[in-house]
């Protein structure tokens, strides 16, 4: 009994680290209130769907007795959508998918190419702070979904 207590103690701090990595954004308090109420709400910080396998997600976890109403819904899917949506990779992705994928501008999205033309391959997040034309703080909550 006793090494049971003590075994699930560093998963409880896994728990706590987890929930703090999901991104801050419109539907994120939704999402908490709503989605954690059978299991931890972080189960989805490592997931990238579109938004259609997140509705059916949610509609999946709605079968399973989650509870909240029609704009609950539509806002937790908006947040996944949004936060926990297809991963980008900055190096490869084309200026038009970066434009919508990362909700930037369309000469941002021709910054970010121009820079790994010029540069080479970014490697690490520090790389895309040093493109000058890219507003990076727009980008930061999606820093999740972006891959190098
Ligand atoms: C009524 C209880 C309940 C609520 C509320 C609930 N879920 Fe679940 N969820 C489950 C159960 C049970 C499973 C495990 C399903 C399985 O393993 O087959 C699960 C599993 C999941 C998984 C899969 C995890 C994995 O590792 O593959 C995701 C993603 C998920 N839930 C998301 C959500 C989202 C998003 C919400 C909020 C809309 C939510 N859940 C609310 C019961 C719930």
């Amino acid at each position: 009994m006793k090494r049971l207590v003590i075994a699930s103690i560093p998963l409880l701090f896994l728990a706590a680290a987890e929930a703090q990595d999901l991104a801050d954004g419109p539907g994120k308090d939704t999402f908490v209130k709503i989605c954690s109420a059978c299991h931890d709400a972080a189960v989805v910080v490592t997931m990238h769907n579109s938004k259609d396998d997140w509705q059916a997600t949610v509609d999946d976890m709605k079968g399973r007795g989650a509870e909240g109403s029609d704009d609950e819904f539509k806002a937790i899917i908006g947040y996944l959508a949004k936060y926990q949506g297809p991963e980008v990779n900055v190096n490869k992705a084309t200026a038009k998918d970066l434009e919508t994928q990362l909700e930037i501008t369309t000469s941002e999205a021709a910054a970010i190419v121009k820079y790994r033309q010029d540069k080479g391959d970014f490697k690490e997040w520090a790389d895309l702070q040093k493109v000058a034309d890219l507003d990076i703080k727009k980008i930061e909550p999606l820093k999740g979904r972006i891959t190098f």
